[in-house]
């Protein structure tokens, strides 16, 4: 028969020892070990105790007491050591941090300036009453041909380099077809500008097959090529300069009689064909550089969106976007747009 001083005595010292071992472990590894060699399974607390079932019946409940509190007492002691090694690591480490360092500030991302001028041009006309608005890029040959007073066999078709999608659906080669799909979807007052883009099959270094456009369109009785001037003077002022000049030479396009294009006096060398002396570049010593197209809206294409000719007339323009950007800017190459070289973009936050 097992002898019930000889199981407490085993039990205290089990105490001890794990006491001991406690001190000197410095990881949550060895602690673990520990916990394992004592409190495990098949560790020492349950060895002690498998004498436990051969005690007298009166030494059993004495054993039982006495192996709940030494249990208690393990585990007390190594959830305290686990505490001490938690707070050592945690002094550690703020030790070795210097609260007086300052802070690391993220990088803060900055709009394209495509981006940019876009919303800059389109807030201009959202102020003349414009509203904005948008359409698809994968259009039919109907919206961006055919409507704008261009037929099947019409020359400018190959003008523009389209892309096609298939025999009757392109990628859309300009922002024009929105004035078709503006004017469909409501009655004259019309007034909208639609930015996007547009894709044409061409690649060099003045051009690119994606680009942006800002097409404009202002429809209602009585509008006039004055109007268009007077617009079109004020948004250039508005974007380049007070003191910024504009002169509108004949053209021709499809959809507009009569046609122009507009220029503006060059930003690079104030219109005087000059820099120190030395050749513009950017106006070709002209004093002036194309910014758009325009002109009042053909009574033609009015038939394909059921306009009263003899009641409405109107406008419209289009204009490039990476164009007025390089020139407000002073960007000399196109492909800057495209490279998406941070060095460039972060320069227009
Ligand atoms: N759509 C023409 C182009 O891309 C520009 C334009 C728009 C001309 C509106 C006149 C009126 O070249």
């Amino acid at each position: 028969m097992a002898d019930l001083a000889t199981l407490l005595g085993e039990l205290e010292r089990l105490v001890q020892e794990c006491a001991t071992q406690l001190g000197q472990a410095s990881s949550s590894e060895e602690l673990e070990a520990v916990r394992v060699e004592h409190l495990g399974r098949k560790g020492r607390m349950a060895g002690a105790m498998s004498a436990l079932p051969s005690l007298g019946p009166e030494d059993k409940p004495v054993a039982g007491r006495k192996a709940n509190e030494v249990k208690a007492r393990l585990t007390a002691m190594l959830e305290a050591r686990q505490t001490e090694l938690d707070r050592a690591a945690e002094a550690e480490k703020l030790a070795s941090f210097d609260p007086t360092l300052p802070g690391r500030t993220p990088p803060v991302g900055s709009l394209h300036p495509v981006t940019l001028v876009t919303r800059e041009i389109c807030d201009v006309f959202a102020g003349l009453g414009f509203d904005v608005v948008d359409g698809p890029e994968v259009e039919n040959d109907w919206y961006n041909f055919e409507a704008l007073n261009m037929p099947p066999d019409h020359p400018a078709r190959d003008m523009q380099d389209t892309l096609y999608v298939t025999d009757s659906i392109v990628l859309r080669t300009h922002t024009s077809p929105l004035q078709v799909r503006s004017m469909l979807a409501q009655k004259p007052p019309v007034a909208v500008v639609a930015p996007g883009k547009v894709y044409r099959r061409d690649s060099d270094l003045t051009h690119t097959p994606m680009f942006h456009q800002i097409e404009g369109l202002l429809v209602d009785r009585k509008v006039s090529m004055a109007d268009l001037r007077g617009t079109l003077t004020a948004f250039v002022r508005r974007i380049f300069g007070p003191e910024t000049n504009v002169r509108f030479r004949p053209s021709f396009f499809p959809f507009t009689e009569p046609s122009a294009e507009v220029d503006i006096s060059c930003v690079m060398c104030g219109g005087t064909g000059h820099i120190h002396g030395e050749t513009c570049r950017v106006c070709k010593q002209t004093g002036w550089v194309e910014i758009l197209g325009c002109g009042m809206v053909d009574p033609n294409v009015y038939g394909f969106v059921d306009y009263d000719p003899e009641l409405y007339t109107g406008f419209a323009f289009g204009l490039g976007v990476e164009r007025v950007a390089m020139l407000k800017y002073g960007i000399g190459d196109l492909r800057m747009f495209f490279e998406n070289d941070v060095r460039f973009l972060s320069q227009f936050s």
